[in-house]
């Protein structure tokens, strides 16, 4: 079995926290750091850190610590960061627009190339310098431009055929914003649910417990 396909998805999710630290650290012009520092400003363990780390072959040196460059180098191809997977964003509401128009994609490994709505008057207007296209011209831009993955900025009413359709053509791969959950209608697709609502809700339990 190869190494990588043990490692575990809590450790990779961990991976770009370290990244945004590294990134971090860097513009602030440390250049190297013990594995106790970097646990101690991200709130983990250091032996937690060693542990991740050395899922992919360690990158610390005994007595030196951790080189930041090297570190977020080596954490940016684990990634896969220099990637430019094609994107396609549907809905560009105002959730697509914040996305469309906020996420740095080509530093996060995708090139956002098409964005789709099937509102008139949202269609030809323009986000972060891309066209809204009309949702009726997927089929024909899909298989022009293969776009392999897909944002989804829709109702949850509209997923159900329209992940029918990305789906025939070919995309297997969902950022999805919308409350639908994908993975039930198939099982080989790669799909990151993200759910702001979550993490509220989990603040307000906190907040409850703290009073
Ligand atoms: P919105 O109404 O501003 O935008 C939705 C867009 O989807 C509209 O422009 C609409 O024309 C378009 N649309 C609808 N059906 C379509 C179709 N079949 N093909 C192409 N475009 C279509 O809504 P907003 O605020 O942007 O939210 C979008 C969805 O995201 C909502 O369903 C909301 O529940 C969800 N949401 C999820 C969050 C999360 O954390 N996951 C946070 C906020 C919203």
């Amino acid at each position: 079995m190869d190494k990588r396909e043990a490692i575990s998805m809590s450790v990779i999710r961990r991976l770009p926290r370290y990244y945004r630290f590294l990134c971090d650290l860097l513009d602030s012009g440390i250049i190297r750091i013990s594995s106790k520092e970097l646990a101690n400003r991200m709130g983990l363990t250091a032996s937690q850190i060693r542990q991740d780390l050395n899922c992919f072959g360690g990158f610390g040196q005994q007595g030196y610590g951790y080189s930041v460059k090297n570190l977020k180098e080596q954490i940016s191809s684990i990634l896969g960061l220099d990637s430019k997977y094609k994107a396609i964003l549907i809905g560009a509401g105002n959730l697509g627009k914040a996305v469309a128009s906020h996420m740095c994609f080509n530093d996060r490994g995708f090139e956002l190339i098409g964005i789709f709505d099937n509102n008139p008057s949202l269609i030809g207007t323009n986000i972060n310098n891309l066209p809204v296209i009309d949702i009726k011209k997927l089929a024909t831009f899909c298989s022009k431009y293969k776009p392999v993955m897909s944002i989804l900025c829709v109702p949850k009413h509209v997923v159900d055929k329209l992940s029918g359709e990305l789906y025939s053509l070919g995309i297997k791969n969902y950022w999805n914003f919308s409350h639908y959950d994908l993975s039930m209608k198939y099982d080989d697709v790669i799909v990151e649910n993200v759910h702001l609502s979550d993490s509220l809700m989990t603040l307000c339990y906190r907040i409850k417990e703290n009073s």
